[in-house]
């Protein structure tokens, strides 16, 4: 154990309730970009591939993962996407113009494939509508065409299509960064909060059942942030279950403390929009809560600079790829664990995105799927972060860095799974150099045991995996013990952790 350096307590207590984690926080994303679906999950030529083109290598990683949720198709995408262009025999379908990110779109995978696929991963799909180009007729149509069961127009056409059943698609978002000058057809807050309303009154008609996204800001950092959400909740309050945050992180400046500091900026974001939506709920007399989607997240900036060379009009060209650091993933880390202590409003989240592109997943043409160091916490997470979120007492010591002050080393989440009767304790040091001593008082659940402490830790906060080497991967950890209530630990510098605590250890 340490000496008089780095110490920390944490209590956790089975009253200390925030609410039961909705699992479709480990949701992800696959947006028509790069190689996310053309050359990642659809590779016809490859070894593994089933008989759509699917590879079976990139599907068990997303299985291991156990992803509850899957955004799709887009992201900037879907702004400029005829969803009609994806379904029918594929012999038939066009290749258009992707304005978006400027490539060809062949349209070999649509709607009915992505949707097989996603079955075959075990995953629900959260459809976007595309409010850009398009509108109301266009997502009342593909509404039909997915959740109708037959005898009309669209419903009969899917059935033409060879889909027997439908697709029963509950979770759909109302078009996608909509404040962005980059988003084709950007619209003004008004005007996208009155569209916005009608696609979704329209589409309620179709299928009352469904669950509706309204668009968010697109970060933070935008000039029109909170007011978008403000104006935009007017019109959308009553028809939306949801609004959207997106955020991506990056560390240009190379300052590691400053970088691990980020998820202070994320809880500062959830507040200032939870805050909005309950201003909203106020000044409409409602009675209904309105839940936060964080359906784009992430940490993205390793691959800015090589995106601006990459030739435009190609099919699957290799853009966004960020070769993830080991500090990306304790960032990761942190995210989720900011997620875990918001799950009273928080009740999906996609890590944007899963294949190839800003990824977690890796593949190589014609060889091996592999894992990126990010794809590590994601699934301690998605794996023990079920059951109820606790709310964690903690003592920490703190820093200041560039753009925050009172950060503390200890970031931690907790979570109690009633089923398995484990609780699990996500904890990162945020110290780049010193170890830091933990205490936990458990003594709320008596009999546990230590299962095991699972540690993500490289000395190289730059160290990245390759599809030859996993040099960023989880071990167990030494020198754990829980002893007469408490847990005592000494938590590597720089670490992600995982102390999993059951009856049957
Ligand atoms: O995830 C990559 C892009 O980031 C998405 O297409 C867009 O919605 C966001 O700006």
């Amino acid at each position: 154990m340490a000496s008089d350096k780095l110490r920390a307590t944490l209590i956790a207590d089975k009253s200390f309730v925030i609410a039961e984690v909705d699992k479709r926080i480990y949701g992800s994303f696959i947006e028509h970009l790069g190689r996310a679906v053309y050359g990642g999950i659809y590779e016809p030529g490859h070894a593994t591939a089933d008989s759509l083109g699917f590879r079976g290598d990139v599907k068990a990683l997303v299985k291991e993962l156990d992803v509850p949720i899957i955004r799709y198709p887009g992201g900037n995408f879907v702004s400029g996407y005829n969803w009609e262009d994806g379904v029918g025999p594929v012999e038939q379908r066009p290749r258009r113009l992707e304005l978006a990110w400027r490539t060809i779109e062949p349209n070999e995978v649509g709607t009915n494939e992505f949707m097989e696929w996603a079955k075959d991963v075990g995953s629900e799909v959260m459809m976007a509508v595309n409010l850009g180009t398009r509108g109301v007729d266009a997502a009342r149509n593909l509404l039909e065409y997915c959740n109708h069961p037959g005898g009309t127009y669209w419903s009969d056409l899917r059935r033409q299509h060879g889909v027997a059943q439908p697709h029963k698609i509950k979770t759909w978002c109302l078009g996608n960064e909509m404040d962005g000058p980059w988003q084709i057809g950007q619209k003004t807050a008004a005007e996208y909060g009155r569209l916005a309303y009608e696609t979704g009154k329209a589409m309620r008609l179709v299928d009352p059942d469904i669950e509706l996204v309204s668009c968010g800001s697109s970060s933070s950092a935008m000039p029109t942030f909170p007011e978008w959400e403000a104006v935009t909740l007017e019109h959308t309050y009553d028809v939306a279950d949801y609004v959207s945050l997106h955020q991506y992180y990056g560390n240009r400046d190379n300052d590691s403390a400053n970088f691990l500091a980020r998820s202070m900026d994320l809880e500062h974001f959830i507040r200032t929009v939870t805050a909005t939506c309950d201003y909203i709920k106020a000044k409409k007399r409602s009675k209904k809560t309105m839940y936060l989607s964080f359906d784009e997240w992430n940490v993205w900036y390793h691959s800015n600079e090589s995106d601006t060379k990459i030739e435009p009009w190609t099919i699957g060209p290799a853009q966004l790829e960020d070769h993830y650091n080991f500090e990306d993933a304790l960032l990761i880390g942190s995210m989720l664990i900011t997620f875990l202590r918001h799950a009273d409003r928080v009740k999906m989240a996609c890590l944007a995105q899963l294949v190839n592109v800003i990824a977690p997943i890796m593949t190589e043409a014609g060889g091996a799927a592999w894992k990126q160091t990010i794809f590590y916490p994601y699934l301690h997470a998605s794996t023990y972060g079920r059951g109820l979120s606790l709310q964690p007492i903690v003592n920490s010591p703190k820093y200041d860095a560039q753009d925050y002050t009172d950060v503390p080393y200890l970031d931690s989440a907790i979570v109690y799974n009633q089923e398995s009767d484990e609780l699990t304790i996500f904890a990162i040091n945020r110290h780049l150099e010193e170890a830091l001593e933990l205490k936990c008082d458990v003594r709320g659940f008596e009999g546990y045991r230590l299962i095991e402490h699972i540690e993500l830790h490289h000395d190289d906060l730059k160290a990245v995996n390759t599809a030859q080497e996993q040099h960023v991967k989880p071990r167990q950890a030494s020198g754990t013990e829980c002893k007469d209530g408490f847990v005592e630990t000494l938590l590597s510098e720089a670490s992600w952790n995982v102390i999993r605590l059951g009856k049957k250890a």
